[in-house]
């Protein structure tokens, strides 16, 4: 039991709820603030992606993200969080060198920001990472697809992995991950048919993004369901329109100083 009186989501908690069509809730945070929010929701898991990279630094990629970051990030996304599973992306050149790399810096990871997991991205390529990290007791989450620490060689953000021998090769490396122990594994922006294959195939739960409904669950983006940040690409719902929000209070704050109208006497000490 959390000190909110309720049980804290783990990995077991996962493979449960592949078994019993239950889906898994994922959402990214940066921060403890959006964290709290985001656990008192009742999201079942928090991903601390490396996408703050891009969405928080304004970078173009999320190829600088260090352990360091994501280290602070991950403690203060775990300090908001009471219930949800809080995983930590393995930001570039942490796990691809070595598997004691993958170990020294997974480790790392797990040890100074208290969550529950490590997330990275490929297949067959960094099975043997993946089962350094597990055997070393560190829970691993894969990510296939869309992966974006691939930029350079793949290409933006967009629907991939179609047409014919898609499947046959995900499928490859899916089995690669599964076999090297990751408790889950996130399916980004391919077709969703073949991300219902997956799915269907995965003795994992899967977790898709831009992937169709038919995975084990779902992961977003917070800043851009929340409408925060420019363009939200087509997979993205918008739940609320906060950047338009913000634009206009602090609009008005600024014209209300302006103005003299702030502070008006309702906001002074009275002595
Ligand atoms: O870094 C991230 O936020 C991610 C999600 C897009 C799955 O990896």
């Amino acid at each position: 039991m959390n000190k909110a009186g309720t049980d804290k989501v783990t990995t077991l908690d996962f493979a449960r709820r592949k078994k019993a069509g239950e889906p898994i809730v994922m959402i990214t945070a940066y921060d403890a603030l959006f964290a709290s929010l985001a656990d008192s929701a009742g999201v079942d898991s928090i991903l601390v992606g490396d996408s703050l990279q891009t969405v928080l630094a304004g970078e173009e990629t999320t190829l600088g993200a260090t352990v360091d970051q994501m280290i602070y990030h991950g403690r203060i996304v775990q300090r908001g969080t009471e219930r949800a599973l809080v995983v930590v992306d393995m930001p570039f050149l942490s796990y691809q060198v070595s598997p004691t790399d993958a170990v020294r810096n997974g480790g790392r990871i797990l040890k100074e920001t208290g969550a529950g997991a490590v997330k990275l991205e490929g297949g067959a390529a960094v099975a043997p990472a993946v089962e350094a990290l597990v055997t070393a007791g560190v829970p691993v989450m894969g990510h296939l697809g869309y992966t974006p620490q691939s930029v350079h060689r793949m290409g933006a953000g967009r629907v991939r992995d179609r047409g014919q021998g898609a499947f046959e090769k995900l499928i490859r490396e899916l089995k690669a991950l599964e076999n090297a122990g990751v408790f889950a594994i996130v399916l980004a922006l391919m077709p969703a048919v073949i991300a219902r294959r997956l799915t269907e195939a995965a003795s994992v739960p899967t977790i898709g993004i831009g992937s169709g409904p038919r995975c084990d669950g779902q992961v977003l983006m917070l800043h851009e369901m929340l409408g925060l940040g420019g363009h939200a690409p087509l997979h993205v719902k918008r739940y609320a329109e906060l950047g338009d929000e913000v634009l206009a209070a602090v609009a008005s704050y600024a014209e209300e100083v302006r103005q003299g109208k702030f502070p008006g006497p309702e906001h002074v000490q009275k002595v």
